[in-house]
């Protein structure tokens, strides 16, 4: 009986081995049938209500892994983003030269019959006056503000990404394996056969280069236990996979400066008119936050190669790819295996650049833009009527001065990278980001569909 169904086995075998050493030769059919192959199998996946549930489950845990594993990089952002823009130097600037003229005014008091406005911003040519110093502010923390919005969004769009093409490339492994297994009775040769075509499929849907030899040899010595090769493929797929993972380095570190110049070219053409004493209504406020927003986007979210979008999310040579796992990954060992071996690497590489480089992720980019615009907006609104409240009333109370509005952002932003030692995830921008439903569609259609 098992002997007959070994044997039976052994020819579907051979008729198989035989069809994919044809079928090698004819790369774009190959191509379609086996995106047929698996398209079936997925249709036959979504029939089986078990597979289903455990599917469903699996996603909503991924997409909680994804905005958790943020909510702990808030505090590195923190760190990072703050080093580049110290508001609080040129706040504590401003405070020591109001407090220097206070004693100098006091100073003068009886003494002279004039005293000159500007006496204190004209006494040092290296010590920048009291307006240089406001301008400054009101430009750099309108930047800072900008520069953790798209930070934050383009981190929580990349972890989402990563995390739901592993998320795939693990249970339709393990899924086509159960539904291959239960068809052929459990039979084992079936089931390594499947999972051989799989990981083969996959290398031709997303155009890996290896060589296709040592899957066809793979195929022939089926009957034969191979585990320590399995063991050893496994073992350089997990270290490939965390690779993929910690390339989110270069995002944090190299790649958001890239788009900071494209920030302060629009928040200076938007706000670089304005003197502190200006004065802005909130209506005035968002107005132009809005426009300059539009304007990013209008450059870093258009497709085309000119955009400097996914070079901010990925490392942009293999060098500077080499680079980042060596600082990345500390282990020596692994460094040198995946070195050897990098081509799960850059299939996955492959398949996360060209889930970038597509509309629907730039749609979804552009829609948490305008969440966190919505969101800055409100948060700055409170903090300029709560500000006021506390200055002087003078003028009229719909509109603020612009020095105002840029203590108030400076705000802002400290409160948008808060993240409490108590609860890790209690940041509620990160929340309302979160939240966006055209993420979780794109995640949706990243974690279900072949070939983006
Ligand atoms: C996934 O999460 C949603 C809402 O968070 C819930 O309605 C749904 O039942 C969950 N599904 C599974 C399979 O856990
Ligand atoms: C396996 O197939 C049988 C019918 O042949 C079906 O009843 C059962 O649900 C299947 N099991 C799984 C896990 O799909
Ligand atoms: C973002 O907001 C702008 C202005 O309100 C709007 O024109 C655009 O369609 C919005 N984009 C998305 C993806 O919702
Ligand atoms: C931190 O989170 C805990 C629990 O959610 C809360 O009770 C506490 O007030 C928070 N602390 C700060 C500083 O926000």
């Amino acid at each position: 009986m098992t002997r007959r169904v070994l044997q039976r086995n052994k020819g579907k075998l051979i008729t198989s081995t035989l069809l994919m050493t044809i079928m090698l030769t004819t790369g774009i059919f190959t191509l379609l049938m086996f995106k047929n192959w698996l398209h079936n199998q997925q249709q036959r996946l979504k029939e089986q209500h078990f597979a289903k549930e455990q599917i469903k489950r699996r996603f909503n845990q991924t997409q909680k892994d994804a905005v958790h594993t943020v909510h702990r990089l808030v505090p590195v952002l923190a760190a990072v983003l703050s080093r580049d823009a110290d508001l609080d130097a040129i706040v504590h600037t401003l405070k020591e030269q109001k407090s220097k003229k206070k004693i100098a005014e006091n100073q003068l008091e009886g003494s002279s019959g004039s005293i000159s406005q500007d006496s204190m911003s004209g006494d040092s040519q290296q010590v920048p006056s009291k307006a240089e110093l406001w301008q400054q502010l009101k430009q750099e923390s309108l930047v800072h503000l900008m520069v953790i919005v798209y930070t934050m969004c383009m981190l929580l769009l990349l972890t989402r990404l990563k995390l739901n093409i592993l998320a795939r490339r693990q249970y339709l492994g393990s899924a086509i394996k159960l539904a291959v297994e239960n068809e052929s009775e459990r039979s084992q040769t079936m089931n390594r056969w499947a999972s051989n075509a799989w990981s083969y499929a996959v290398g031709l849907i997303t155009g890996k280069q290896s060589s296709p030899d040592s899957k066809v040899n793979l195929e022939t010595d089926n009957s034969k236990q191979s585990s320590p090769t399995e063991d050893r493929a496994a073992v350089v797929a997990c270290i490939n996979e965390e690779a993929f993972l910690s390339l989110s380095w270069w995002l944090l570190n190299r790649g958001w400066p890239l788009a900071q110049p494209l920030i302060e070219k629009h928040v200076r053409l938007q706000f670089g008119h304005l003197s502190p004493r200006d004065r802005l209504s909130i209506t005035d406020f968002e107005t132009l936050l809005s426009h300059a927003i539009h304007d990013i986007n209008a450059e870093l979210l258009a497709p085309g190669p000119q955009s400097p979008l996914l070079q901010c999310f990925l490392p942009d040579s293999p060098a500077a790819q080499r680079l980042v796992l060596e600082e990345a990954l500390d282990d020596r060992t692994a460094l040198r295996i995946l070195f050897e071996d990098d081509s799960v690497l850059r299939q996955l590489l492959r398949e996360t650049t060209a889930c970038l480089q597509s509309t629907a992720t730039l749609i979804v980019l552009e829609s948490l833009v305008n969440e966190s615009f919505h969101y800055i907006m409100q948060q700055t609104e409170q903090k300029v009527s709560k500000n006021a409240r506390k200055g002087p009333q003078n003028g009229p109370p719909e509109a603020y001065p612009v020095a105002l509005y840029a203590i108030s952002v400076k705000e802002v932003c400290s409160d948008v990278l808060r993240h409490n030692a108590t609860d890790d995830y209690n940041n509620e921008f990160l929340q309302r980001l979160d939240a966006v439903p055209e993420l979780d569609d794109l995640s949706a259609s990243v974690y279900s569909n072949f070939g983006f």
